[in-house]
């Protein structure tokens, strides 16, 4: 199976997934086909790099100068490009590794249309800090005594942020006197570990999807 990654960062996500199509008896059976970021300088395109793997990196800017005056029209056509940059690698799955963009439904709908699966990390529980900075947000309601565990999670992509069907989540307890900087680097080491078993859960999904329907229409003929 064929996998696009989506990142706007460092890569550490991506360089787990990179990492788990390598073994021998790879604990992600599939092959990460090309990787897409929105930030030039993202350290992930250098990771992809290290391993031939192809990289395009898709800038929203000559999208906002064609758009002068929308913002949204920019959005939209630059996630429609998206679409058919991604689509014309024939992925069977797009993974979401720290991307800090929102994708729209011009993005989303022609992904659906083609029946390509789209699944994203977060680093939070389902429902509780959707968006960006969730860690440090976590983090504050901890001190102020309100919460005693965050997490981690693998959904779905839909339009509303971070709101789509869970696939997987892992709690994280938080530990007295910890600091912001030691959270973050143990929630990014259940990130690493849970991006690869979401991938392998969402790939499973999808074969026993087609099998089905392949089963479906053979009874049908
Ligand atoms: C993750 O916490 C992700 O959710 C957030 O940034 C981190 C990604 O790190 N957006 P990396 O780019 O995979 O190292």
């Amino acid at each position: 199976p064929r996998i696009v990654v989506l990142i706007s960062g460092t890569g550490t996500n991506l360089q787990a997934l990179i990492d788990a199509t390598l073994d021998t008896q790879p604990t992600l059976p599939a092959q990460v086909i090309h990787v897409i970021s929105n930030k030039k300088s993202a350290y992930g395109l250098v990771r992809a790099a290290n391993h031939s793997i192809p990289t395009s990196y898709h800038n929203l800017l000559p999208y906002k100068s064609l758009n002068p005056t929308s913002t949204a029209l920019a959005r939209e056509s630059y996630d429609a490009d998206l679409a058919q940059l991604i689509l014309a690698q024939k992925p069977d799955l797009v993974v979401c590794a720290g991307w800090m963009h929102i994708l729209s439904p011009s993005f989303l709908a022609p992904l659906a249309d083609a029946g390509v699966d789209i699944i994203n990390l977060h680093p939070a529980l389902p429902g509780e800090f959707d968006g960006a900075n969730a860690i440090a947000r976590a983090y504050e309601k901890w001190l102020q005594g309100e919460i005693s565990r965050t997490g981690v999670m693998i959904h779905r992509v839909v339009s509303e942020v971070d709101r789509g069907q869970p696939l997987l989540t892992r709690e994280v307890q938080f530990r007295e006197g910890e600091t912001l900087q030691e959270l973050e680097d143990r929630i990014h080491k259940v990130e690493h570990v849970i991006i690869v078993e979401g991938a392998r859960m969402a790939l499973e999904e999808r074969a026993r999807r087609k099998e089905q329907k392949e089963q479906k229409e053979q009874k049908e003929q």
